[in-house]
């Protein structure tokens, strides 16, 4: 047994009171949970201490909360490792998780955000024509593609610290996003191009997610939910070639395609390029001029700081040529591919691999 201090985060919204910090001190087991220290303290000194829990086993997704300033499972995090990431090294900090209002303590909630937004993306399987009469048979890889989307529990920890959200609370969000690919790479279903289109579409949708990784650090699971909407945009771009209102699809392609020839990201080139396509004539496509008009301020803002120059921007950003030439090649290598490869979670192996075994070579060879 070893004694731990929790510092919780308390607030009932209907006192009117504002929230306020709470220490107990717990005794249990190094490798018992967080959780388990709340539930001793709600137990033995304060049962108003609101939180949600279930299962105890990181299978429900209730007891989503923040530990030393990370969101995760209570139950699923350990005393000995809670206490390893304590700021001040002794006490170990809980708080409700963020991007949801807070109900009571440690309880946030979920209807208002999180369940919303799964029910937006159409969360459930839309069956394709004819149905047939027994099962559908189809090939296990597809399966074994959305099965990392299916590990999610819905604990809403990703939906806690993704950045654009907390920009943007309309963003419909790295949890719904991932169901949202648990449904359009299923081969059973007939709206993958519709469910696409919408989410392209909307201005808050897949081009709204800053790649900012952090959906993927919070995830319990293993979800990835930000490898989902990269291979939502892939699918939406790349198959159905759906070229979005919002602008998100080219801004993609120009944002590629300045690595390729330049090796560096040209800022000043992604705009016009984004807008007006990759052709010089494409940098008086008018919404390019719209939207640098509209980017005027910041611009300016950016020059009195000191922060850009007039000439640094100008200036074409490029690597030397022989490392330019090492980045094409990966181009070539990864466009050359008769087929796109995605791996995830549950796809494991090597890129040789993919490669036709030497017999198989042989075989080609010869005949
Ligand atoms: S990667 Fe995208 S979805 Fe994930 S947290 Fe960042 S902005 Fe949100
Ligand atoms: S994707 Fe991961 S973090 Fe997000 S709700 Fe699902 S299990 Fe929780
Ligand atoms: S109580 Fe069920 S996941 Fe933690």
């Amino acid at each position: 047994m070893a004694e731990f201090r929790l510092k919780l985060r308390r607030y009932n919204p209907e006192t009117g009171e504002a929230p306020y910090w709470q220490e107990h001190t717990v005794e249990l087991e190094p490798h018992r949970s967080v959780l388990e220290g709340i539930l001793q303290a709600k137990n033995t000194e304060d049962g108003s201490i609101g939180v949600r829990c279930s299962c105890k086993a990181a299978i429900c997704g209730s007891c989503g909360v923040r530990v030393n300033g990370k969101p995760g499972l209570a139950c699923h995090t350990h005393l000995e490792d809670a206490l390893a990431t304590a700021k001040d090294g002794e006490t170990i900090v809980v708080e409700p998780m963020g991007n949801m209002p807070v109900i009571k303590d440690l309880i946030v909630d979920m209807d208002a955000v999180h369940w919303k937004k799964i029910q937006r993306v159409t969360p459930w399987l839309v069956n394709k024509e004819p149905i047939p009469e027994r099962e559908y048979v189809v090939p296990r890889e597809s399966m074994v593609d959305v099965t990392q989307s299916m590990a999610c529990i819905q604990c809403g920890a990703c939906v806690s610290d993704c950045l654009s959200m907390e920009a943007d609370p309309l963003f419909v969000g790295p949890a719904a996003l991932a169901k949202s690919y648990r449904f359009v790479g299923d081969p059973r279903d007939a709206m993958q191009e519709v469910r696409l289109k919408d989410l392209s579409e909307d201005p808050h949708g897949i081009y709204d997610c800053t790649h900012c990784f952090k959906c993927i650090e919070a995830c319990p699971k293993g979800v990835a939910p930000m490898s989902q909407i990269m291979r939502l945009r892939r699918i939406a771009g790349n198959d159905h070639h759906i070229v979005d209102r919002n602008n998100g699809e080219r801004h993609e392609r120009a944002f590629v395609n300045l690595i390729r020839d330049h090796g560096l990201l040209w800022e000043a080139e992604l705009l016009p390029r984004s807008l007006g396509g990759d052709s010089w004539f494409g940098k008086f496509h008018p919404a390019a001029g719209q939207e640098l008009a509209s980017s005027l301020p910041v611009i300016a803002k950016g020059l009195l700081r000191g922060k850009v120059s007039i000439g640094g921007a100008l200036k074409p950003h490029k690597i030397p040529a022989e490392d330019l030439k090492q980045v094409q090649r990966i181009y070539e290598t990864v466009e050359g591919r008769e087929e796109r490869v995605e791996f995830n979670l549950y796809i494991s192996g090597k890129d040789e691999d993919l490669l036709p075994s030497s017999s198989e070579a042989t075989e080609e060879a010869s005949a």
